[in-house]
């Protein structure tokens, strides 16, 4: 299972690769306006912290195929090494996909709201779809089987395309995507700290300490 941090926000950047094992980040045109910064500043400041292993998905603006590929360009300029050009799973989007894995982008086709859009892109050869889960749910579908609609689909093609969970409202979500069949999720950082979090490993901790505290004076391991 990977994760990603799905922020524009160098900061909560910085601080969210600082404490988990992330395999990248994902943006796309809302959380950058949010921050406010220009690509031209934006994607160097985030590249110099994730260093140049990670993946940076960042989003295409245009809506026609032909400035789609060539948003794509500029992209790659920008965003250095690894980085996967994410292109909306519409019509013009796919036939942009198309000739971007042609010419040997890593592309991630996003704002999937249905299985059949993950095969079409599959099948267009892409690295990641990226399912908005809690987005369907909340138009009254269901996310989770999205998900495993498409693993499974996946699993039986043999596709390697993997899938980039999105758009998660709680770690239930998360938790039922990953058993679904998600090779991937990308998570705001309060969700990544979400995961970790857990009443009774707290609780456990604080009894640990608790206990070695009342025979040795300190929490210290060694200096009593
Ligand atoms: O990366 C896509 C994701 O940011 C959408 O999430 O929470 O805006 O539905 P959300």
């Amino acid at each position: 299972m990977r994760f990603l941090v799905d922020a524009a926000d160098i900061e909560e950047i910085r601080r969210a690769f600082e404490t988990y094992p992330l395999s990248g980040v994902t943006t796309n045109p809302s959380s950058v306006a949010r921050q406010g910064l220009e690509l031209p500043r934006l994607l160097p400041a985030i590249r110099e912290v994730i260093g140049a292993d990670a993946e940076l998905h960042v989003q295409v603006t245009a809506s026609d195929a032909p400035r789609m590929v060539r948003d794509a360009y500029s992209l790659s300029e920008l965003a250095g090494p690894h980085v996967f050009i994410k292109v909306p799973v519409t019509r013009e989007g796919i036939k942009a996909m198309r000739q971007l894995v042609d010419e040997g982008f890593a592309v991630t086709a996003t704002s999937v709201f249905a299985a059949n859009q993950a095969f079409l892109a599959g099948a267009a050869g892409v690295a990641y779809v990226a399912p908005y889960v809690n987005r369907l749910d909340e138009a009254g579908g269901d996310g989770e089987t999205m998900v495993r609609d498409i693993a499974t689909a996946f699993a039986t093609e043999g596709l390697v395309t993997v899938i980039l969970a999105a758009s998660f409202r709680d770690v239930a979500q998360v938790e039922r995507c990953c058993l679904a069949g998600a090779g991937a999720c990308t998570l705001p950082p309060a969700l990544l700290d979400g995961l970790v979090a857990h009443p009774l490993t707290e609780d456990a901790v604080a009894r640990f300490e608790r206990d070695w505290v009342a025979r040795f004076g300190s929490p210290a391991l060694l200096e009593r």
